[in-house]
């Protein structure tokens, strides 16, 4: 037997396709409906996302509505013990097995932890500006901060909060109708971009280059750590993308930034010398499968080919820009072999006046980068390296 929430959540999976993502077309969905309150909202979100978290589980044959019953209640069971559903099962049918073949994990462990964590619901996170951070945690109520307790996370004890006011918010509201979300006082941003910008470590003196900077998530963060003084040039390809973050750092009220158009070529959109640059690359976004499962389904093995290269070029591009002791962060929200170690294997070999620099007091050897598990910060999977010109 069907009900409403499968039959609505049956009409809009109808719609996904790989030109029209399941976000997106739930955004649009939701986005068209002023009779939605958020709780309907959550219900939809969670049953759309339901069905590709366990798509491969479910019987084809089957109408669309009671294939999302059918995962809604694969949800309950593994919800209610993560064992009902066996390791096998899991590394069989969570996401595609060429994908599987490219994570590397550091234990058996891991990887059963990490499969687990994919079939999670996601934890939403939010950042405060700094000065706000206390207030922001009384006003909203439902929330907690990081827990860094993991010992594999390889933070010394002395650095282990290496994001120190993000929060996880587990209440009923719709964070965007939030006064203090209006004011800009703060942000919906992971916890594991949040760890980028620390890693950054951007001084009020410096000059930054966010050569990658989207809709500027991690310009915005910058621009706090930096109390809104020194400079970044904050880039992309996408004018679009600009102008939503000029919209934001208007409601953020950050002033220290300058938005360019550059197309990641050769040619720099300005001879400035950087203290510091970070390449926030456009990549597979294989660390976003929790949150974002319809992206397991429309990912190929070729994607990954063309991204090591474009993620190499952006390096390799970008680094010219370098003062002498400067730092260059590469950062990627996904944890493929080929986007990360072997990115960061092959620009090192070409670079040897670029010392690969720790990140965070992280204690691994500096060569390898630092890989943020999801499991382990229930966020985004996402790969950290870095490098200081000698
Ligand atoms: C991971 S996203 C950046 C997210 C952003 N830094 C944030 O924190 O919100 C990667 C960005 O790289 C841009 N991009 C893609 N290919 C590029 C290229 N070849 N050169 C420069 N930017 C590129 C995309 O437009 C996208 O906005």
């Amino acid at each position: 037997m069907s009900t409403p929430l499968a039959q609505r959540a049956a009409h809009v999976i109808a719609q996904v396709s790989p030109d029209a993502p399941a976000d997106f077309v739930l955004r649009r969905e939701i986005g068209t409906d002023p009779d939605l309150d958020s709780v309907e909202k959550r219900a939809l979100t969670g049953a759309v996302f339901a069905f590709f978290r366990w798509f491969a589980w479910l019987d084809t044959t089957d109408a669309l509505p009671r294939r999302v019953l059918a995962a809604l209640d694969l949800q309950k069971r593994f919800d209610a013990d993560p064992a009902a559903i066996k390791p096998e099962a899991l590394a069989a049918l969570a996401l595609p097995p060429w994908a599987l073949a490219s994570l590397d994990f550091p234990s058996p462990e891991a990887r059963l932890a990490y499969l687990r964590q994919l079939q999670r619901p996601p934890s939403l996170w939010i950042r405060p500006q700094r000065e706000f951070a206390a207030s922001i945690a009384r006003a909203l109520r439902h929330t907690a901060p990081a827990d860094f307790g993991s010992p594999s996370l390889g933070f010394r004890p002395a650095d282990s909060t290496p994001a120190p006011t993000a929060l996880r918010y587990t209440g009923p509201s719709d964070l965007f109708k939030a006064e203090e979300f209006k004011k800009g006082l703060f942000e919906i941003q992971d916890l594991a971009s949040q760890i980028v910008g620390h890693a950054c470590a951007p001084l009020p003196t410096e000059t930054w280059w966010d050569a990658c900077c989207g809709e500027g998530g991690k310009t915005l963060h910058l621009s706090d750590l930096m109390d809104n003084k020194g400079v970044i040039w904050a880039t992309d390809r996408h004018t679009g993308r600009l102008a939503t973050l000029r919209k934001r750092a208007g409601r953020a009220q950050a002033f220290n930034y300058r938005a360019v158009t550059w197309n990641g070529g050769p040619f720099l959109p300005t001879k400035t010398k950087f203290d510091g640059i970070l390449v926030d690359a456009p990549c597979s976004g294989v660390g976003t499968w929790q949150r974002n499962p319809h992206a397991r389904w429309t990912l190929t093995e070729t994607d990954i080919r063309e991204l090591f290269a474009i993620q190499l070029q952006l390096l390799e591009n970008t680094h010219k820009a370098l003062k002498p002791g400067g730092r260059l962060v590469y950062a990627v929200c996904t944890i493929t072999r080929q986007e990360t170690t072997e990115v960061v294997r092959a620009f090192s070999a070409a670079h040897p006046e670029l010392e690969p620099i720790t990140l965070l007091g992280q204690t691994a050897p500096a060569a390898d980068g630092l890989f943020l598990w999801p499991h382990e910060l229930d966020a985004n999977g996402m790969f950290l390296a870095a490098w200081r010109k000698r």
